[in-house]
């Protein structure tokens, strides 16, 4: 296999597990080209990318722009918040606004569920999600396969522990499509109040808590609190979180010996991991952004070389 199907990466839900291997063997290259002295390459010479944000972002945003860089794409960006969407523009008048000026992959963060899937409807250019409300979050998965596959050299019967605010987390939704494709045992453990329902059909075990979701894993998943989401109070106060639901040491001493973790950033310190998990040296949090970039190299060589 050298090409993807579609011409947009909107989810992992719909890759076959056979694309999701041949965009992280592309990624494996393209790290090749992150680590040199010369990041210079011509994959994209001739394209343009712009990427449209209508939620903040430091990793996703500046990574994608970084890769195109690096591939000799014309890159560009816009905020929603300093655009004509202040003025009532629409999200559809929007991207063909954008696509009109010659670009050829629109890469579009939004705080609505299917968004990015809407829009690739109405432009003839490819669209990447770059992460769609409660939804989906596709290079950030891709980007933490990367990285363990980086320590571990397969994800087939690994096991994978997703901890924390699971209902609001595109990124634990993505991870899970993902890593079950590719044969990982996904367990999940979070407060009653942030899971979401029917969670097992997915395909992941649901732990009764958090240390029985780390008991013998080979990789510990944090997830960030997404207080921005939470309309109404979800826990009683941060420090019962981190107490009941958060990773410590003792936690993870449960883990294998060789675990590593993770966490999509950013991270709200001594909340869902503290500090001395956050910056042990099993934590491959840094290396995650570091492999973004090279995920997000290989998704937009491979959208833009069909
Ligand atoms: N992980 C992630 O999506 O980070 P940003 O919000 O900084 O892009």
């Amino acid at each position: 296999m050298s090409s993807l199907t579609s011409k947009h990466l909107l989810g992992l839900r719909d890759v076959p597990a056979e694309e999701i291997q041949l965009i992280l063997d592309t990624a494996k290259e393209m790290r090749k080209i992150l680590d040199s002295d010369n990041k210079k390459a011509s994959h994209l010479q001739g394209k343009s990318v712009v990427t449209l944000f209508y939620e903040n972002s430091t990793r996703t945003r500046l990574s994608f722009e970084m890769a195109s860089k690096y591939l000799g794409a014309t890159a560009a960006n816009i905020s929603a918040s300093a655009s004509s969407v202040t003025k009532g523009e629409t999200l559809i008048d929007t991207g063909r606004t954008i696509e009109q000026m010659g670009t050829d992959v629109i890469v579009m963060r939004h705080s609505m569920s299917g968004a990015p899937h809407l829009l690739s409807q109405y432009v003839n250019c490819s669209v990447v999600n770059a992460g769609d409300g409660m939804n989906e979050h596709p290079t950030q998965a891709l980007l933490d396969m990367l990285t363990i596959l980086n320590h571990k050299g397969t994800l087939k019967g690994l096991k994978v522990a997703i901890t924390g605010d699971i209902l609001h987390s595109r990124v634990a939704r993505s991870n899970i499509w993902g890593l079950r494709k590719m044969g990982a045992e996904v367990v999940v453990s979070s407060p009653s109040t942030l899971l979401p329902a029917n969670i097992e059909q997915t395909g992941v075990r649901l732990a009764k808590d958090v240390t029985e979701a780390v008991q013998g894993a080979d990789v510990v998943m944090g997830l960030r609190l997404q207080l921005e989401r939470q309309k109404k109070a979800l826990f009683p106060t941060g420090r019962e979180y981190s107490k009941y639901f958060g990773v410590g040491p003792e936690v993870l001493s449960h883990a294998a010996k060789d675990c590593i973790v993770l966490h999509p950033g950013p991270v709200n310190r001594g909340l869902e991991l503290t500090t001395s998990v956050i910056d042990a040296d099993n934590s491959v949090i840094n290396e995650q952004v570091h492999s973004g970039v090279a995920v997000r190299m290989a998704v937009l060589h491979l959208l833009t070389s069909k």
